[in-house]
C-alpha cells in the first residue's frame, strides 16, 4: 500500500512538473521519493536551481517560505500547513528594528534562516547552521548582533573570536532542553562512541561534543568516519537515515526528547494530496515583503 502510494506520487509529479524537496528530518518514506534531500542550506541552494515550474517543501513553514523567496516565478506548496518552526517566531520585525535604531545601531544583523519572512525584512543577511561560521567570517562588518539562536550564535561567536558578536535569548526549544548530564550520561551508556551534536544545543552540550555541524554535516562526518559507533546530538530522525545508509555502524540517541513535532507533521499522504492538488498551502506572500526579505538570503549565497 505505501510503495502505491510513493508510486503514485512519482507518477504524478513526473506529469505536472514538481520537484519534491525534503529537510533530512522527513520520515524515511518521504525522502525515498524527494527529489532531494538536505539540511536547510543545501534545500535553498536547489529551491534556487531546480528547474520545475512547482516545488513542494516537506519540512516547516520558512523552509517554503526560503524557496519561494528563491523562486518567486514558481508555485511553491508547504505538504503540511500546520508545520512551523517554533523559533522562527520568536522575534518581531518590529522588535528588531527598534533594536537596530537604538543600543544595536551601527550593527550588522545576522539572522538564521530560521526566521519568518517578515523578519528577514530587517537583517543584513542570513545563515544557515553550516554557513554561519563561514559567512560571519566573510563580513566585512566586526560588530554583529546575531539573532535569534543565542547556542549557534555563541558557537559562531567562539569560532571568530574577531568579531564582536551579541546574543539575544533565542533559540530551538528541541536542541537547546538538552542538558549536558543526558550528554554525558549517553557517552557513559555508550563510551566507544562519538558524540555528533548540533550547535542549536547547549555550549555545555556541544562542549562535550567530538563534532559539532548542521545535519548534513552530522550525517556526512559519521558516513565517512572509520568509527564504528555514534551518539546523534540532533532530531531523533536522522539515527534511522543514518542507519540505513550505515548498516555496519550503530547510533545511539544522545536524548530521547531529541524531537520535533513540527517536522514530524508532515506524512506521505500530505505529499500525496499536495501532488493531486486537494493539499497542501501555497505560499503567497507580497511582492513588497518578498523584495525585501530576498536579499539577505541572496547575500547567504552570494558569501556561503
Ligand atoms: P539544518 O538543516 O541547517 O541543520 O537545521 C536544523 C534545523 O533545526 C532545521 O530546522
Ligand atoms: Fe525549529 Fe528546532 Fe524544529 Fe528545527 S528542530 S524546526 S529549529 S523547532
Amino acid at each position: 500500500m505505501l510503495k502505491d502510494i510513493q508510486q503514485e506520487i512519482l507518477k504524478l509529479k513526473k506529469e505536472k512538473d514538481i520537484c519534491i524537496l525534503a529537510h533530512s528530518y522527513q520520515s524515511e518514506d518521504i525522502l525515498e521519493i524527494a527529489d532531494f534531500a538536505g539540511d536547510s542550506y543545501a534545500l535553498s541552494v536547489k529551491a534556487a536551481k531546480a528547474p520545475n515550474k512547482t516545488l513542494i517543501m516537506c519540512g516547516v513553514r520558512f523552509m517554503a517560505e526560503t524557496a519561494k523567496l528563491l523562486s518567486p516565478e514558481k508555485t511553491v506548496f508547504l505538504a503540511n500547513p500546520e508545520a512551523g518552526c517554533p523559533m522562527a517566531e520568536q522575534f518581531t520585525k518590529e522588535y528588531i528594528q527598534k533594536l537596530r535604531d537604538n543600543e544595536y545601531k551601527d550593527y550588522a544583523v545576522v539572522a538564521y534562516i530560521n526566521t519568518t519572512t517578515d523578519l528577514k525584512t530587517v537583517c543584513d543577511v542570513c545563515v544557515t547552521s553550516s554557513s554561519a561560521v563561514k559567512i560571519v567570517k566573510k563580513m566585512p562588518e566586526k560588530d554583529i548582533l546575531f539573532i535569534p539562536d543565542c547556542n549557534l550564535g555563541a558557537y559562531v561567536a567562539e569560532q571568530c573570536p574577531e568579531k564582536n558578536i551579541k546574543l539575544l535569548d533565542g533559540g530551538c526549544p528541541v536542541h537547546s532542553a538538552i542538558k549536558a548530564e543526558e550528554a554525558m550520561e549517553a557517552k557513559k551508556k555508550h563510551p566507544d562512541a562519538l558524540l555528533l551534536v548540533h550547535p542549536e544545543c547547549k555550549k555545555e552540550v556541544t562542549a562535550l561534543a567530538d563534532f559539532a555541524g548542521s545535519t548534513a554535516d552530522i550525517m556526512k562526518f559519521a558516513k565517512e568516519s572509520d568509527a564504528k559507533e555514534f551518539i546523534i546530538g540532533t532530531e531523533n530522525s536522522i539515527i534511522q537515515h543514518l542507519q540505513i545508509m550505515c548498516p555496519d555502524k550503530k547510533f545511539y540517541a544522545m536524548s530521547k526528547n531529541l524531537v520535533c513535532n513540527d517536522m514530524k507533521l508532515t506524512t506521505i499522504m500530505d505529499v500525496y494530496n499536495t501532488v493531486k492538488g486537494i493539499g497542501g498551502e501555497e505560499i503567497v506572500m507580497s511582492e513588497d515583503t518578498m523584495t525585501k526579505a530576498v536579499a539577505c538570503i541572496n547575500k547567504m549565497i552570494e558569501l556561503g
